[in-house]
């Protein structure tokens, strides 16, 4: 591969725990002939120390902005509001393709300074395919999360935990209840099989074929429901309101892994906001009651796993990143989002 340095920064985002590149990996990238950067960062699941015993420079937290700017800055979530442009190629989860708030701003600040967003939301392969993705443990602790609130042993705020710890509160005696998964054979879908398995439940599994002709009586018949769809052109929703107040009901716990409240493919408009690790349960109706958890940073509860799985598929992108394939699907898509929002990118020099 041609010597790429890659800057793996410090996440801004206090609760963020996770990496996209963990020190095994970090080690591949060097074999590979990558120099590699890793900002010291208090929060980060891997001690600098792990990385630095791997070969990688330390930097301060942050110092990325005075990068070199042949760096590729990688990251997962939100970049800091200073410096108002961007010079460097950013690796992350932009969210700025979709219109969400503060998109357009976030883009005007790499056309600002000729610097480049490779979203890691659209590293696909040539099927469209995610080729590194988080799903699987929002899933599993999406519905790990219900489980222990349906049976009474949820405890809040949520904190970080392990996956040892975990299992053994699903495996805590407990009811037996029935739980539907829907988007049951996608990444999070699967997760949230696994984890329902794991608490001795065998959960109804929906995908596209039993959605198709929706049979609203049957969802309701279960006690606790997954929501785990990807949603790509706009359905007829799984839940409306008259189904909440249903008098003859069942369902008590709802979990949406998806969360696209206030987006026209959310499936569960059912609900205004999403909830948190401070208070992860919202009451939608009372009698029969109904509870809500919609957490939108599920894998950030699991860092070490979610990053180690995360980090192994990255890592073999990396090892081939070049301006073709994946990477410059990813370009492309960024200069196709700034081109509709009429956003004129600066040049981008990169020696
Ligand atoms: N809450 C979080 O922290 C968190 C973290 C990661 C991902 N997510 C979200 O979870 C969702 C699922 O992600 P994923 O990686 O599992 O996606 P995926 O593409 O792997 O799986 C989605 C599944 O949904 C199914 N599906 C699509 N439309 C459906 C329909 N109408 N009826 C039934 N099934 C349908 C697909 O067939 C597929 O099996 C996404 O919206 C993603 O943004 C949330």
């Amino acid at each position: 591969m041609t010597e790429l340095h890659l800057w793996l920064r410090h996440e801004v985002r206090s609760t963020e725990r996770r990496t996209p590149i963990v020190p095994s990996d970090a080690r591949r990238l060097i074999d590979g002939g990558a120099v590699l950067t890793v900002e010291e960062s208090p929060q980060r699941i891997f001690p600098i120390e792990e990385y630095e015993a791997v070969g990688c420079r330390v930097a301060a937290p942050g110092s990325w902005v005075s990068a070199p700017k042949d760096a590729v800055v990688l990251g997962l979530k939100e970049l800091p509001d200073d410096p108002g442009t961007l010079i460097h190629r950013h690796i992350f989860f932009g969210h700025a393709y979709k219109r969400q708030p503060g998109a357009e701003e976030l883009l005007r600040r790499f056309a600002a300074g000729g610097g480049r967003l490779l979203d890691l939301e659209y590293l696909v392969d040539d099927d469209g395919r995610r080729l590194a993705a988080f799903g699987f443990w929002a899933g599993y602790l999406g519905a790990a999360l219900a489980v222990l609130h349906h049976r009474g042993s949820l405890r809040a705020p949520l904190r970080p935990t392990s996956k040892e710890q975990l299992d053994e509160a699903l495996q805590a005696p407990g009811e037996a209840f029935t739980a539907l998964v829907i988007g049951a054979l996608g990444r999070s879908g699967r997760g949230a099989r696994v984890a329902l398995h794991v608490a001795g439940l065998d959960p109804t599994a929906w995908d596209l074929a039993e959605t198709r002709d929706l049979d609203r009586r049957a969802l309701l018949d279960h006690d606790v429901m997954v929501n785990a769809v990807l949603a790509t052109t706009p359905i007829p929703p799984f839940l409306r309101d008259e189904d909440l107040d249903d008098p003859a009901r069942r369902l008590r716990t709802l979990c949406d892994v998806t969360c696209d409240v206030g987006s026209p493919l959310n499936v569960l408009p059912v609900y205004d906001r999403v909830t948190d690790w401070t208070d992860p349960v919202r009451r939608l109706r009372k009698e029969p009651p109904l509870d809500l958890i919609a957490i939108d940073n599920l894998p950030s509860l699991l860092p070490r796993e979610s990053s180690t799985d995360f980090s192994a598929s990255l890592v073999l992108q990396l090892l081939e990143f070049e301006t073709g394939g994946p990477w410059g699907r990813c370009l492309d898509r960024f200069h196709q989002a700034c081109r509709e929002l009429g956003i004129a990118e600066g040049e981008f020099h990169d020696a």
